[in-house]
């Protein structure tokens, strides 16, 4: 079938005189479902990444999430560039393939390595399976094993794949490290404990930040602090909007075996007129 379909491809190429209909890596394309990524396409254009990674026929990229990747975002562009090479992979690896490695620990090539920049095996990483779980980071010896798996967002065996990390991975050499960003408040708990309720209903100049104890003197004298009426959690949450953005995404469908059906039908019936040509 795979076959088939390549060459029919190729055939479709070959009688309209283009060869770039369709690529199999096309890592905006990938994505341009997944706005929780757009920040990662964006980079990957600003260094003049696309073009490079589309070249590739076999390739994974580790994606970071807009508010993953804050925390490098604002780097020096050849930095970041350098960074961003490392979330490449110069292989195929989605979730399937990642739990069946055998090994505990496996080094994976990148496309820094390619630039043959690396020293000490910077251009490499280091995918580390422990407790069930997988971890990424630096091939470097010692480097820490911090950005965890979390999904496979986008596949296209064997050539393009898409896993979710948790966060960046800046290898020794590559600029400074990033922080393992504190867990997430997975579950809200069951009874808020009647911790210092320190929301009195502030009066207007109290505007600061620290309200977490405040001297006496500066507090005015309209706060009674005795019996706080209503348990006020202030309930930030920035990233909600994207996260149920990406669950709506979810649910399409991903647009190339969709595409690929249409342009192989396409080919097929092509084929059927040539053969049907070449047989009068
Ligand atoms: C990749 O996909 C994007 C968005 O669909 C498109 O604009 C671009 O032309 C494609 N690039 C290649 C090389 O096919
Ligand atoms: C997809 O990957 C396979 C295996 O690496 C390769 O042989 C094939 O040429 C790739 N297809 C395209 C269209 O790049
Ligand atoms: C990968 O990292 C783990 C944990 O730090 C380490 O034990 C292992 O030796 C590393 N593997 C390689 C191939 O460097």
């Amino acid at each position: 079938m795979d076959l088939k379909a390549s060459s029919s491809l190729l055939c479709l190429a070959i009688l309209f005189g283009v060869s770039s209909i369709v690529s199999a890596v096309n890592i905006t394309r990938a994505l341009e479902k997944y706005p929780e990524f757009s920040t990662m396409i964006e980079l990957f254009g600003k260094t003049e990444l696309t073009p490079i990674i589309n070249k590739r026929q076999t390739i994974t990229v580790l994606a970071l999430s807009n508010d993953a990747i804050g925390s490098i975002s604002g780097r020096p562009e050849e930095e970041l560039k350098n960074v961003l090479m490392n979330h490449v992979v110069l292989d195929y690896f989605d979730e399937l393939k990642l739990k069946a490695l055998k090994d505990r620990s496996t080094l994976l090539t990148t496309l820094y390595q390619s630039t043959g920049l690396g020293q000490q095996q910077n251009g490499f990483l280091n995918c580390t399976k422990t407790n069930g779980k997988i971890y990424f980071g630096s091939g470097v010896k010692g480097a820490p094993q911090t950005a965890e798996y979390i999904t496979t967002v986008f596949r296209n065996p064997y050539n393009l794949s898409v896993i979710q990390i948790s966060m960046p991975i800046v290898a020794p050499g590559l600029g400074s490290p990033v922080q393992v960003p504190p867990p997430p408040p997975m579950t809200p708990p069951p009874s808020p404990s009647p911790k210092k309720v320190a929301a009195t209903p502030a009066p207007g100049p109290a505007e600061e930040e620290d309200y977490a104890d405040s001297p006496p003197g500066a507090a005015p004298e309209t706060a009674p602090a005795s019996a706080p009426s209503e348990d006020g959690s202030p309930a930030p949450a920035p990233g909600n909007a994207g996260k149920k953005k990406m669950a709506a995404a979810d649910e399409v469908e991903p647009p190339t075996s969709a595409s690929n059906t249409a342009l192989s039908f396409g080919a097929v019936l092509v084929l059927g007129l040539v053969a049907s040509f070449a047989g009068f």
